[in-house]
């Protein structure tokens, strides 16, 4: 029997990450957040005044990635976001951080979060889930945790960035942003924490049982 790996996959702020933590837990198997290797390789092209959108530099910078640069206190935030996702879109970074996401299941299995883990880093995995929303339903919850922190930004600038985003992570060459073919597709377009982690939890049952 091959180790459980979980990818989920799918857009910002359609919930993947609290759906994974909360499978991890239940399954009891090894959590990663992959968006923040890549919030830490676009933190530190930042300190160093490089541009993201720089291959070469955002490359070195990948290269370099230490433990401790993926438990910064400043990788979140519109910053961060946008650093992140371009310097996701160059195939040189991707590769760079291609071992570490293997190395992290390799064993035991894990629960991967990112947009390529079911394409791409583990295109075997026994599970594969693609979390989704809509464009709307992302864009007010990711606002409703931004302006806790900032009364200031509004809705319209929330949904703006991260169309943006969406659409840069979708469209690159490099392993861009989709559904695996043989994903089960779960839109929490309506569906609270709860209901998703009850039907993301039917999903892992049903493929551990031969579905
Ligand atoms: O999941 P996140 O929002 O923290 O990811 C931040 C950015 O990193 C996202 O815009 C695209 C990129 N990313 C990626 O290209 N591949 C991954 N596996 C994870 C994140």
């Amino acid at each position: 029997m091959t180790a459980l790996v979980i990818a989920v996959d799918g857009p910002a702020a359609a919930g993947k990450g609290t759906l994974a933590r909360r499978l991890a837990a239940h399954f009891g198997l090894p959590y990663l957040d992959t968006g923040l290797l890549y919030r830490a390789v676009g933190r530190r092209v930042l300190d160093g005044e490089g541009d993201p959108r720089d291959a070469g530099v955002a490359e070195a910078a990948a290269l370099g990635l230490r433990g401790e640069d993926v438990q910064r206190p400043d990788l979140r935030g519109a910053a961060a976001d946008e650093a992140a996702s371009q310097v996701a879109a160059h195939g040189g970074v991707r590769r760079a951080l291609v071992a570490f996401q293997r190395g992290f299941a390799a064993g035991g299995g894990a629960v991967l979060d990112g947009r390529d883990i079911g394409t791409v880093i583990f295109p075997d995995a026994r599970v594969k889930l693609y979390v989704t929303a809509s464009a709307e339903a992302r864009a007010r919850r990711r606002w409703l945790e931004v302006s806790a922190r900032d009364p200031a930004v509004t809705l319209a600038a929330v949904a703006a960035e991260m169309a943006a985003r969406d659409a840069r992570d979708a469209g690159r060459d490099a392993a861009p942003m989709k559904p695996a073919a043989d994903a089960v597709v779960l839109d929490t377009t309506a569906l609270d924490a709860e209901a998703a982690f009850g039907a993301a939890v039917a999903v892992v049952v049903g493929k551990l049982a031969g579905g």
